[in-house]
């Protein structure tokens, strides 16, 4: 069976999720319908693909394509917009906008609606490694989770955080914490740089236990997550060093790359490690 996917964003993410397809990276997969805000960024992925999907001007005209599975990887505004509509339709639908989650019980919200649909949301481990060890490590129970995020300061730029702590990026010529506090407050200060919080969160102790640090540091040239896990099990210290996507600096490579393969996971037989 050929999986129908409609994409909701053709930023980075999408398009090298539209690229993989491309390559026949996921052979089992075929692009229907592009929806973006910006109609130009859309008609560039188009280029891409050798066989043209729906162009959507709206998202009511997206939904009404033949889709299986939607990937939203667009922001958090989309995931509040869009996901409960797109299970209503009886679509699977992934999310990569994951720290939307976890405002106002939305999660809670979509997972009655998916289950009532009979629908899977998909949410990719993103731009961190360890997401496994975290889920097995909550059946022995979990002390403490702390991930410390470090950028370069133009990659935070744009974030509601620097605005309201009058922080001037320019201004920063050595590592500098500038934030520390719960997932559920982070995802909130600087929505698009933590949604990997995001995940560790919803896979480990929940989004008021995690704790989140962010560091601008001008002297490193990939965005690196560190994860610290104690508990029952032990302990866990898992670093990645990310390069960003080429069109968003904010963006990790890998967090495309996991987009792609928890794609592909969804029509294994054999999972390994999830
Ligand atoms: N889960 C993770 O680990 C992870 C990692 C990186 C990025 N992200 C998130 O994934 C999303 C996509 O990332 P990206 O780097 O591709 O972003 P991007 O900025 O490169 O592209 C996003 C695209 O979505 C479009 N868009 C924004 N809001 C929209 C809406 N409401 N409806 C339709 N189109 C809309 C924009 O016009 C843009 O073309 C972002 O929210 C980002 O924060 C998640």
């Amino acid at each position: 069976m050929i999986v129908k996917i409609g994409l909701i964003g053709c930023g980075a993410i999408g398009t090298t999720i539209a690229k993989a397809v491309e390559k026949g990276l996921l052979n089992n997969f075929t692009i229907t319908a592009i929806f973006d805000l910006c109609l130009e960024r859309a008609k560039e992925l188009n280029k891409i693909l050798s066989s043209p999907p729906f162009i959507a001007s709206t998202f009511n005209s997206f939904l009404q394509q033949p889709l299986d599975l939607v990937i939203e990887a667009a922001s958090p505004k989309a995931v509040e917009e869009y996901a409960e509509e797109v299970l209503l339709n009886h679509n699977d639908l992934m999310i990569m906008s994951v720290g939307a989650l976890l405002k106002n019980g939305l999660l809670k919200r979509l997972e009655e609606v998916a289950h009532k649909q009979g629908c899977r949301i998909y949410i990719p481990s993103g731009a961190i490694a360890g997401i496994d060890a975290i889920k097995a490590a909550t059946l022995g129970g979990i002390e403490e989770v702390i991930i410390t995020t470090r950028k370069r300061p133009e990659s935070l730029k744009g974030a509601p955080y620097l605005e309201k702590k009058g922080i001037d990026l320019k201004t920063i010529s050595s590592a500098i914490l500038i934030y520390e506090g719960p997932a559920e407050e982070a995802v909130m200060f600087f929505p698009a740089n933590v949604n990997v919080a995001a995940v560790l969160s919803l896979a480990g102790i929940g989004p008021k236990k995690t704790k989140v640090r962010v560091i601008a540091d001008p002297h490193i040239d990939t965005n690196q997550h560190e994860i610290k896990v104690k508990g029952d099990f032990g302990e866990m210290v898992c670093l990645t060093a990310n390069f960003p996507c080429p069109d968003n600096p904010k963006t990790s490579y890998l967090a495309a790359l996991s987009a792609i393969k928890t794609l592909e996971e969804t029509t294994k037989v054999v999972r390994i490690g999830t």
